[in-house]
């Protein structure tokens, strides 16, 4: 266990909403406990909307009253957020309704195949809207493999990259484990998060702050205390937190 949670861990699926994620409020709570066990201390929690499952008014009043039935048992200060996948239909909605909590960002996904166009447009579609897009995983996706150029393109823009804990760990294949490092060595990502989806595929951060502080050193921090997404004066870890003495 930490000494002290400092993690905020951007982009998970721990409530059940119908994707991927947690299956039940019970498996979503018992993954909240161990991630702030292993010092997580504020959880996003952010449910897929895809194009075969949009968020409508009834998945939304799902997903926010699974949201505070779990909130009260998480031992950690749970969030809501969306991650989107991007689509021509997105880009007709208010944009805010899917906002991180709290942050003024958005979680945006890149397509695991194919153009980057519709992506960027959502990312306009963001900024136009006052918020500012969060692109995760960019490190997996077969458009940024064949061409890393493209998180330059994105970083450059003022977005903010975030890669994955099991990439950084090499969970994905040497391809993602490779570019996840380039890309925080040279800056262009300022986040990484767990992208939990359940105990086989857990929220956890702690092994991939290790590697990371073992590398990058004093920088690790600030990877994954959440100053990337505004958060850092509510979250100033303890120096035995940064060390892990
Ligand atoms: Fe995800």
């Amino acid at each position: 266990m930490r000494n002290s949670a400092f993690f905020v861990d951007c982009h998970s699926h721990v409530i059940p909403s119908g994707d991927d994620g947690a299956k039940s409020l019970r498996q979503g709570i018992e993954l909240c406990r161990e991630a702030a066990k292993r010092g997580t201390a504020i959880l996003f929690a952010t449910p897929h909307v895809w194009p075969h499952l949009p968020l409508t008014a009834e998945r939304e009043v799902a997903v926010r009253r699974a949201y505070d039935e779990m909130q009260p048992h998480a031992g950690l200060e749970l969030r809501l957020g969306f991650e989107l996948t991007p689509t021509s239909r997105l880009l007709r909605e208010d944009i805010s309704r899917y906002e991180l909590e709290g942050t003024g960002c958005v979680l945006v996904e890149v397509p695991f195949t194919g153009g980057i166009n519709v992506l960027l447009r959502m990312g306009e579609h963001i900024e136009a809207s006052g918020l500012r897009p969060v692109i995760a995983h960019p490190e997996r996706t077969e458009t940024v493999l064949d061409d890393p150029a493209i998180a330059e393109e994105l970083s450059a823009r003022g977005w903010l990259l975030q890669v994955n804990a099991t990439s950084v760990l090499g969970l994905h294949g040497p391809g993602p484990e490779e570019l996840a490092w380039r890309f925080l060595e040279t800056r262009q990502a300022s986040l990484v998060a767990s992208d939990g989806h359940r105990t086989t595929r857990p929220p956890y951060l702690d092994a991939a702050y290790d590697r990371v502080r073992e590398r990058l050193g004093e920088r690790a921090p600030g990877f994954f205390d959440g100053s990337a997404l505004g958060l850092s004066r509510q979250q100033t870890p303890s120096r035995a937190a940064l060390t892990g003495v």
